[in-house]
């Protein structure tokens, strides 16, 4: 399945997808100096620079996303760290195939870029990570998959940051198999 993946960050889950040999046919950033959009340069990967001051608006950015995507012929976009929300353009034309990576077991801790630290914060015993569909809806799509990651008496947050990293390591990958499988054997009637 050819993937693109949208970054803003530091791109430690692109790097997974890569080193597990996902076919990863485009990267797009809104940031192209982050850390995500270097990997992809320093591996060759097709990178799309969609920076918003390009454009007059966040539609005509992502019209410009859809084309380079389709251009590539992506059949899954996976949010791996992207900090924007998709706008009509882009989620229309690839409904029900863009997935997104959560830092907690949604919904709880949904919309909010710390999630991790409001777990730690709240003092429940465990958080977690969502695979989910996106729509124009924040963090509320169906679910594909998710993991709990413990929340240990005297955890950090470097160390719980650290596991819930090492589970969407493994939560990604294996979602996207189980789309894979969906989409190429699409449920009759
Ligand atoms: C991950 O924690 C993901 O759940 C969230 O953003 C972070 C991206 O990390 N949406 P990285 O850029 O893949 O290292």
């Amino acid at each position: 399945m050819r993937l693109g993946v949208c970054v803003s960050g530091q791109g430690t889950n692109l790097r997974n997808l890569f080193e597990r040999g996902f076919e990863i046919v485009a990267v797009a950033t809104n940031k192209p100096s982050c850390s995500g959009a270097a990997f992809a340069r320093e591996n060759g990967l097709p990178l799309g620079e969609f920076s918003q001051k390009r454009f007059e608006s966040r539609e005509a950015r992502d019209v410009a996303m859809r084309d380079f995507f389709n251009m590539q012929r992506v059949d899954l976009v996976v949010d791996a760290g992207y900090d924007r929300m998709h706008t009509a353009p882009f989620v229309d034309a690839f409904a029900g195939r863009i997935i997104n990576i959560h830092p907690s077991l949604l919904p709880e801790f949904g919309g909010a870029m710390d999630a991790i630290e409001q777990a730690l914060r709240a003092g429940v015993e465990r958080t977690g990570v969502t695979v989910h569909i996106v729509t124009d809806d924040l963090d509320a799509g169906p679910i594909v998959m998710q993991e709990a990651v413990p929340i240990l008496p005297d955890d950090t947050l470097e160390a719980l940051t650290q596991r819930v990293h090492e589970a969407e390591y493994r939560v990604l990958p294996a979602a996207i198999f189980k789309l894979e499988r969906r989409i190429a054997r699409p449920a009759v009637g």
